[in-house]
């Protein structure tokens, strides 16, 4: 009886052994499934199912690309395949290619997220919102977006209510005895973009909605383990408490007379309901979910990471307060509200506000599902249909070759950057029909903020400030800032 149950121990541990040993040779070298001797790009597929995902979210601490693709580069090339969260995928770094796949969306390639992405974004009901929501879908979004957000109405409208919104902010944080900058600005721009979304005031909400946000990003690049515990059953239910409140107002709106939110762009989204048929509650819930979630991350990055840089470097901080005080000077009247002229006039604002962009690279890979085979030119190997390609703007953002010194903050070298090399190498906003929508808002609202600030306040680093990239940018310890105001009144 012995002798049999140890035979059987010895065949069970041989089949682990051998089933083992074929999932790894099959996961580490994946082929095409056709005969036309097509060739994966180089690389390594990592562990099954969790690839080589740990590697990637190993924190780095410089602004430099994160090591886990800065070695690859040098072992593979620029474009090289590997695995992440149970996907297969091809990273490029490789500047000619990246804007081809920039320009192939709904041809070759779709938008797509990671699955811990897709699942929080996901609709619960129906499932016809999808973030890579082909053609009219996605016109109307970016339409719709534009109108709220876009140039138009900054221009004529939202300058100056940023500026107010600015303005009572600083004034908020300078009676306070010292303020951790990432969070504070992700709070400001959020509350101010959901007041245009709709009509959210954070003295009257029934949660902090930044609160909820800032938990559900932290969940965000977790493994997708739905099990109670996990960072990422704390996100889904984060993220269900926002849906839920969203699709509360939304049923208010439909059921009750409207006041005070006209023309928001919930609003908006409810009257052409009736137009278009996609335009479902759960559609809506998720499109002003996902809105909101794109002002959180991005412009608070900028901000905090730019007074961490110019705390380091007092020459740039001196250009920029010159011309913002220059801006005072020729005004007939001090406490005018901002113009467009004036903003237009800030060109040291916007070297730093693009020197502190490429630095910060607030995205530093963009996710795209290739809909068909793509063979790459000049390299001889095929990226399978299905695969998802990480197209990595940071690489060529802190390339030698298109940005000399590429680590040194340098605000002034946008002055002699010639176009075609800021064109091909320099996409924060990311390119073709998916370019970000809120990219003049960003540079409206961080243009404003410094305004304001170099002009009202005196500000001094107090600690923090430490780089933690895994690989989205955050600051270990926050950077905490002590404002003073200069005249102690809020002008407008
Ligand atoms: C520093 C600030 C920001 C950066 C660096 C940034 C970056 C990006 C990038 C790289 C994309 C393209 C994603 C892709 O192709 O996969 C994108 C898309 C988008 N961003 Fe931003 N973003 C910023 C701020 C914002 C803000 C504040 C908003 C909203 C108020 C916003 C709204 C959007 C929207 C709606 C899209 C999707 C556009 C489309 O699919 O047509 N972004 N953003």
């Amino acid at each position: 009886m012995s002798t049999l149950i140890g035979i059987m121990c010895i065949v069970a541990l041989l089949a682990i052994c051998i089933s083992h040993y074929w999932i790894m040779i099959r996961w580490r070298n994946p082929k095409f499934n056709n005969k036309n001797k097509k060739i994966l790009p180089p690389g390594s597929m990592g562990w099954p199912f969790i690839g080589e995902t740990l590697h990637l979210i190993i924190p780095s601490y410089s602004l430099d690309l994160h090591p886990f693709i800065k070695t690859r580069i040098l072992r593979y090339g620029t474009i090289f395949r590997t695995s992440l969260v149970g996907r297969p995928v091809v990273i490029s770094a490789d500047p000619e290619f990246n804007n081809y796949i920039l320009l192939q969306e709904g041809k070759l390639v779709e938008l797509y997220y990671l699955d811990t992405f897709s699942n929080i974004f996901k609709q619960t009901g129906d499932d016809q919102f999808r973030p890579n929501a082909a053609g009219l879908v996605h016109k109307y979004v970016r339409s719709i977006f534009l109108s709220h957000f876009g140039a138009e109405i900054l221009k004529t409208k939202l300058l100056n209510q940023i500026e107010e919104f600015v303005e009572r902010t600083l004034f908020s944080w300078s009676n306070q005895a010292s303020v951790e900058v990432k969070r504070a600005a992700s709070e400001m721009v959020l509350n101010f973009s959901a007041k245009q979304i709709f009509s959210y005031d954070a003295e009257k909400a029934p949660f902090d909605l930044s609160e909820k946000y800032m938990k559900i990003i932290d969940g965000l690049m977790s493994f997708p383990l739905n099990v109670p515990g996990t960072a990422y059953h704390k996100c889904s239910k984060d993220k269900e408490k926002v849906t839920n409140m969203i699709r509360d107002m939304l049923k208010h709106r439909q059921n009750s007379p409207r006041k005070g939110h006209e023309g928001d762009f919930l609003d908006q989204i409810i009257s052409d309901m009736d137009k278009e048929e996609f335009l479902t509650e759960d559609f809506i819930v998720q499109l002003v979910f996902g809105v909101l979630f794109a002002t959180f991350e991005s412009v608070s990055v900028i901000v905090a990471l730019a007074f961490q840089l110019l705390s380091e470097h007092p020459s740039a901080l001196q250009e920029l307060t010159a011309e913002h005080e220059a801006i005072l000077e020729k005004r007939e009247n001090t406490n005018s509200f901002l113009t467009w002229d004036e903003y237009k006039s800030m060109t040291f604002t916007l070297q730093v506000i693009n020197e502190t962009l490429r630095l910060g690279n607030v995205a530093p890979g963009l996710l795209r599902r290739a809909l068909k085979d793509i063979p790459v030119k000049g390299k001889g190997f095929t990226i399978p249909a299905d695969w998802t390609i990480m197209v990595v703007t940071s690489a060529l953002h802190m390339s030698p070759n298109a940005f000399e010194d590429p680590l040194a903050f340098n605000p002034w070298r946008w002055k002699d950057l010639e176009q075609h090399v800021i064109t091909k190498n320099f996409t924060p906003f990311g390119g073709g029909m998916r370019q970000c929508a809120g990219a003049e808002y960003s540079r409206v609202f961080l243009s404003t903020f410094f305004h304001v600030l170099l002009t009202k306040y005196r500000w001094t680093k107090i600690k923090g400030g430490e780089i933690a990239r895994s690989p989205i940018l955050g600051f270990g310890k926050g950077i905490h800032i002590k404002f003073t105001n200069k005249h102690k009144i809020m002008v407008h």
